[in-house]
């Protein structure tokens, strides 16, 4: 069983300015706002926080937070954000540099995030299963997990087939001038068990012409809504509610992301 042991995100301060670049997309942050409405503040953990793209609005809303993240330069980048906020808002953040699987969480939460599609991270399911156990035993009793993931049920999607596809992924030029430019490539799939390992490749080129290449081999497991309404049921959660998108739209077959909100028993 292969571990996701390099993080792609950890190669360069700037990969994570161009992630802030790239994902300015807020509609999940809707969508938590709804479901989290009912009473303020909620003492918040979001496992693969990354810079911050929801912890920090929520933080600034009144939440308290722990964000845990691998990679120091995301950490970092989203620390500095932090800095800037009111002092009071400040307090009430901590981040964790930890890999999440290999860590203890910190306990008594009232809600876990684990958004923005963070399970292609982990390599399997039995590492996505963990992860969900993991936040179980992090939730106080009558808390909730909120999972938002792209939705693919049965085999792996043919898009996810095809060996030797390479997508544009995360480019772009950062503030400094330095240029960023990555790409993945589909190296191997075993479909019956919907894995596929994915040879990330980056190239920076900095303003005074050096440049940095890095690739790193990445097993991804696109969970289904199956799957982890299974995993979620057997560590204890109830599935209240199943959405399909960040409006709020009820999941159906044919819904493009499966969102859950549990709440443990
Ligand atoms: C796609 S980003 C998501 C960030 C954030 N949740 C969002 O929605 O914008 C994934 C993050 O997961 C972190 N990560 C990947 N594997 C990890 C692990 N095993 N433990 C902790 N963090 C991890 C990466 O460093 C990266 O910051």
């Amino acid at each position: 069983m292969i571990k996701n042991l390099v993080n792609g995100y950890d190669i360069d301060p700037h990969i994570a300015e161009i992630y802030d670049q790239s994902e300015t997309y807020s509609d999940d942050l809707g969508l938590i706002r709804k479901l989290i409405s009912d009473h303020n503040p909620w003492r918040i953990l979001e496992p693969f926080c990354g810079t911050g793209r929801l912890l920090i609005p929520l933080a600034l809303e009144g939440h308290t937070f722990v964000g845990i993240d691998q990679a120091r330069t995301m950490l970092e980048r989203a620390q500095n954000k932090i800095n800037q906020l009111p002092l009071q808002v400040q307090k009430g953040i901590k981040l964790i540099k930890a890999n999440v699987l290999a860590t203890n969480w910190p306990q008594n939460f009232d809600l876990v995030i684990l958004g923005g599609n963070c399970f292609y991270e982990l390599a399997t399911l039995e590492e996505q299963e963990a992860c969900i156990r993991l936040a179980a035993d992090a939730l106080n009793p009558g808390g909730y997990m909120y999972i938002d993931n792209d939705h693919m049920e049965g085999d792996l999607a043919e898009t996810w087939q095809t060996i030797g596809r390479v997508r544009k992924s995360l480019s772009g030029i950062c503030q400094d001038g330095t240029k960023v430019e990555s790409s993945m490539e589909t190296v191997w799939v075993d479909v019956p068990r919907r894995l596929a390992r994915i040879q990330r490749r980056v190239k920076l080129v900095f303003p005074d012409g050096n440049i940095l290449e890095k690739e790193v081999l990445q097993q991804k497991h696109p969970i289904s809504a199956v799957e982890i309404r299974t995993c979620l049921e057997r560590s204890g959660f109830e599935v209240e509610q199943l959405f399909g998108d960040h409006t709020g739209s009820l999941y159906t077959d044919a819904s493009l992301r499966a969102i859950f909100w549990a709440r443990k028993c």
